[in-house]
């Protein structure tokens, strides 16, 4: 059974109250509930962190390693900042589908920058609370076609 994690940044614990008019009132506790009902109906499983803490994200990156096959990461504003981060998934060798509830390349020109895109599988955005299943839905088919190509080697 595949396990994922689910890796939320900064200011995403305050999803619901948080500028609803850009990032709608689901809050986060919600969205972690779907994630783990459609990892469930897929026959994965999740495991769902968030932390403010720059440290803490890559921390809980390399943790990743040998626990989970895949990281659902929505890193926040750290998503246009953070080197560290987007080095934590290339030295952790684990695959990423990056998301966000806003569509980053329609907003302020800062936020169309992502650190995080040049190391991950593929990138979902815009789509709302509805981002986090259709990320784990591409993950899942991402780590189903690692695994043929693994059995045809
Ligand atoms: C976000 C987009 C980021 O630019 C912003 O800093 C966030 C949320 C999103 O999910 O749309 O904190 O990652």
């Amino acid at each position: 059974m595949a396990s994922l994690l689910v890796l939320n940044g900064p200011n995403l614990n305050l999803l619901g109250q948080r500028q609803p008019e850009v990032y709608g009132h689901t809050t986060l506790a919600e969205i972690e509930e779907t994630c783990r009902q459609v990892a469930d109906e897929l026959g994965a499983r999740v495991d769902c962190v968030q932390s403010n803490h720059e440290g803490v994200l890559i921390d809980a990156i390399h943790a990743a390693r040998g626990l989970h096959d895949g990281i659902i990461l929505n890193a926040g504003a750290y998503t246009h900042t953070s080197i560290a981060l987007m080095d934590a998934i290339s030295s952790a060798e684990i695959p990423v589908v990056e998301v966000h509830l806003s569509n980053i390349h329609a907003r302020e020109p800062f936020r169309n920058k992502s650190y995080i895109a040049s190391v991950a599988v593929g990138q979902i955005c815009g789509f709302g609370p509805d981002s986090y299943p259709l990320a784990i839905r591409a993950m899942l088919g991402h780590l189903k076609v690692l695994q043929e190509n693994q059995d045809v080697a």
